[in-house]
């Protein structure tokens, strides 16, 4: 099949080069020259565990193209994926700039029956809204269908998780587009789930929100035990082992950051609103998670009382491991409640330092490894679970440290052997260790 995908993020870059590896006619279309350029040339804007292979190989072989021209993937073309980026606007809810242009330049090429995918994050009744672009300026007189295909690819495991989907969701009405979706997807082993649009873009927000619901109801948990005794990891596994809960997503931690959970928890309170529907369990969401950042420097302060001009070492700054993505990062926060308190931070990520660098500036400093960064401060905060953090030399960290004192933001020890080695350790959802 014929396909074109507009954006090269992380979903349009990595559906398009998955179609492409299934054997289909892919053309990847982006404004951003120097991208495209790079594509070309075998240079990923983004890194993903073999995303490059899969892109040299059918780039080689002709199954996949890029350019910067919207006429060539729309004319050359039979299904039109929109994987551009719908980031927060001011008041919370999606920009659709993006999307828009996409629109106007497959109303101003149609040149035959077309199948509009809406892939990208957008609320409920934007394929109305697409349907009825493109209806009012469109400059031939062709049909075409807009669907709703939602991407729930995770950051770090994108082409497995797009070979590998747990369910593809089709979003249509229209009886003449379910089926050439259906083949498009019929090399997946996924269950199709086929229902209107309004569900369908519906399906992708709310998969997210209960996700981040999920991780914020266990961050309150672990706050609990905190409080009354208790380990967070194993009232996770006690209620992890009932299926209709599953144990996923349920890592007691420094909160969830990233591009999509914080964006789109956001917008469908912001769509909610709109629609004169307060959604108090998802906004709670968001506010927990804003607490919950906090936490770690909090747990600091009960230790030091005067933070100024102390030197604090942060471990990791990616939202997550396996990624130099700083969007939402919890380290954000952390990093902003040193320095308003006044103290020195200096930090490591083994991947996000140039990332890091455009967003602190030289207010932190960047030091060359762990070890480097933990010389000669008061304290060490562990914000994101890298492997190579799972497993410092303790000693060596107890021996640079001024001071014992360990934050562990995603539980990477076990107190009982932070008690051993001597470290005053707090962790999330569990016993603190030798605290004042
Ligand atoms: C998420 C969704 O998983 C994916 O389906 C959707 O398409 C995009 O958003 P991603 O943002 O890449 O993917 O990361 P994910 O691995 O889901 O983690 C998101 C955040 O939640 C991270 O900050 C992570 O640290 C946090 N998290 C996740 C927890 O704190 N605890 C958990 O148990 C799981």
């Amino acid at each position: 099949m014929k396909l074109s995908v507009f954006g090269t993020g992380y979903v349009g870059l990595v559906s398009g080069a998955c179609f492409a590896e299934l054997g289909h006619e892919v053309i990847c279309v982006d404004i951003d020259e120097e991208k495209i350029e790079g594509l070309r040339n075998g240079v990923m804007p983004i890194y993903e565990d073999g995303l490059k292979e899969i892109v040299d190989r059918n780039y080689a072989n002709g199954n996949l193209k890029f350019t910067t021209l919207p006429a060539e993937g729309v004319t050359e073309s039979d299904i039109i994926f929109i994987a551009v980026g719908t980031p927060s606007d001011n008041e919370g809810g999606a920009d659709l700039s993006a999307v828009e242009a996409v629109v106007e330049s497959i109303a101003e090429n149609i040149n035959d029956y077309k199948i509009v995918v809406d892939k990208s994050t957008v609320p409920v009744g934007t394929g109305d809204w697409v349907e009825e672009m493109i209806e009012e300026q469109k400059e031939a007189d062709y049909e075409f269908d807009v669907v709703s295909c939602p991407e729930f690819l995770r950051e770090g495991t994108a082409v497995d998780d797009t070979m590998n989907p747990d369910r593809v969701v089709i979003g249509t009405e229209s009886e003449k587009a379910a089926e050439v979706m259906d083949e498009l997807h019929q090399d997946f082993e996924a269950p199709i789930l086929h229902t209107d649009r309004y569900s369908a873009e519906i399906i992708k927000y709310a998969a997210n929100a209960f996700l981040a619901t999920k991780i914020s109801f266990i961050n309150e948990i672990a706050n609990i035990c905190e409080r009354t005794g208790g380990n967070v990891q194993e009232v996770a596994k006690g209620i992890g082992s009932d299926h209709r809960i599953s144990d996923k997503f349920l890592r007691a931690g420094v909160g969830f950051g990233g591009a999509c959970f914080p964006k789109d928890t956001k917008a469908i309170v912001s769509t909610a609103a709109e629609h004169g529907y307060d959604f108090k369990i998802v906004d709670s969401t968001v506010e927990v998670n804003e607490a919950q950042k906090k936490t770690l420097v909090n747990k600091l302060r009960q230790e030091m009382s005067d933070l100024e001009d102390k030197k604090i070492a942060v471990l990791g700054l990616s939202f997550k491991p396996n990624t130099d993505d700083m969007r939402e990062a919890p380290s954000r926060t952390v990093v902003k409640q040193l320095l308003d308190d006044g103290a020195e931070v200096k930090a490591y990520d083994p991947v996000a330092m140039e990332e890091a660098e455009k967003i602190f500036g030289d207010s932190i400093e960047y030091s060359e490894d762990a070890y480097d960064a933990i010389d000669d401060t008061e304290a060490v905060i562990l914000v994101t679970e890298w492997d190579e953090f799972q497993n410092l030399d303790l000693d060596r960290v107890k021996e640079l440290l001024n001071n014992s004192l360990f934050i562990d933001g995603r539980n990477c020890y076990e107190p009982e052997k932070m008690k051993e080695q001597g470290f005053t350790y707090y962790s999330v959802g569990r016993k603190a260790i030798n605290v004042k």
